[in-house]
């Protein structure tokens, strides 16, 4: 068992990249006392093309980085992450960490939502291919609701749209309007599209315009914020274990002057301060 001293700290929040920024902004509206420590992978985003093997091996750096900064909790903000790499990092590595630690993932308060949501019972996923593949949303879907028809489509630019600063070209629309137009091809009942990357709302202004009218589409930092904030109610032990300064650090793998820059255009608000680390 790996010991720290420290047995508080902030709420660690993990993306792949930028996509994570916008759960992080749901959670601090929810949650505004507590301190938090964004970390953005950006130097490998992104995740979601690449092998169970390597988003796990990623994945565990980053959560342990967080952890080795004190953070007692840890938020996958990222679906490929929650996906790849939530179980086995629950199940297997917490074990090196004292009683404390925990990592929470993005899927499950995602699906939880959608029984009170969808009224067809069929359901559209957009997420990165790693998401699809995992049939993560599917498998927790059966737990839950195992009346409810997913039809998933894999959308390999979109991350990369925003990844490069492209959510608002003119090109973002010819992949938006192109999976948006496959899913509800394969499933016309689709009355739901869930956003199951947290990139994505960063494009809502594009996927909106191409999503017909009564499909009503579910993005995920409010879902993960309300449960998070159950969590902690549940949770006496983490509550006193998360620290309340009201505080927000950003690390990223990548620049930081870049990263603070395009994080100022997603949390609309300027970040100052932001440190580059190695994993
Ligand atoms: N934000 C990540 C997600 O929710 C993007 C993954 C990637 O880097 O491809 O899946």
């Amino acid at each position: 068992m790996i010991s720290h001293d420290k047995q508080t700290g902030s709420i660690g929040v993990f993306d792949s990249g930028y996509g994570g920024l916008t759960i992080l902004r749901q959670i601090r509206q929810y949650l505004p006392q507590y301190d938090y420590i964004y970390l953005g992978d950006n130097a490998r985003a992104p995740y979601g093309p690449r092998s169970f093997e390597v988003i796990y091996n990623y994945t565990l750096q980053a959560v342990e980085a967080l952890f080795e900064r004190g953070c007692q909790l840890v938020i996958l903000a990222c679906n490929t992450a929650s996906a790849k790499a939530l179980r086995t990092i629950q199940e297997r590595d917490l074990q090196k960490w004292n009683d404390g630690h925990r990592v929470l993932g993005v899927i499950r308060p995602t699906v939880e939502a959608l029984g009170s949501i969808t009224r067809s019972r069929h359901v559209g996923l957009l997420a990165t291919p790693g998401t699809v593949d995992s049939h993560s949303y599917e498998l927790e879907l059966q737990k839950l609701y195992n009346d409810i028809r997913l039809t998933s489509v894999a959308c390999p630019m979109w991350v990369a749209l925003v990844e490069y600063g492209e959510f608002d070209s003119p090109g973002a629309d010819y992949f938006i309007k192109k999976r948006i137009e496959t899913v509800l091809r394969k499933d016309p009942a689709v009355d739901t599209l869930v956003l199951g990357c947290t990139h994505f709302p960063l494009l809502m202004e594009k996927i909106t315009k191409y999503t017909p009218a009564g499909v009503r589409l579910v993005s995920q930092g409010e879902y993960v914020a309300r449960s998070l904030v159950a969590y902690l109610e549940r949770h006496e032990a983490m509550r006193t274990a998360c620290t309340t300064g009201g505080t927000c650090q950003y690390l990223t793998t990548e620049n930081a002057d870049t990263f603070a820059r395009t994080a100022t255009i997603f949390l609309h608000k300027s970040i100052r301060k932001v440190e580059k680390i190695e994993l």
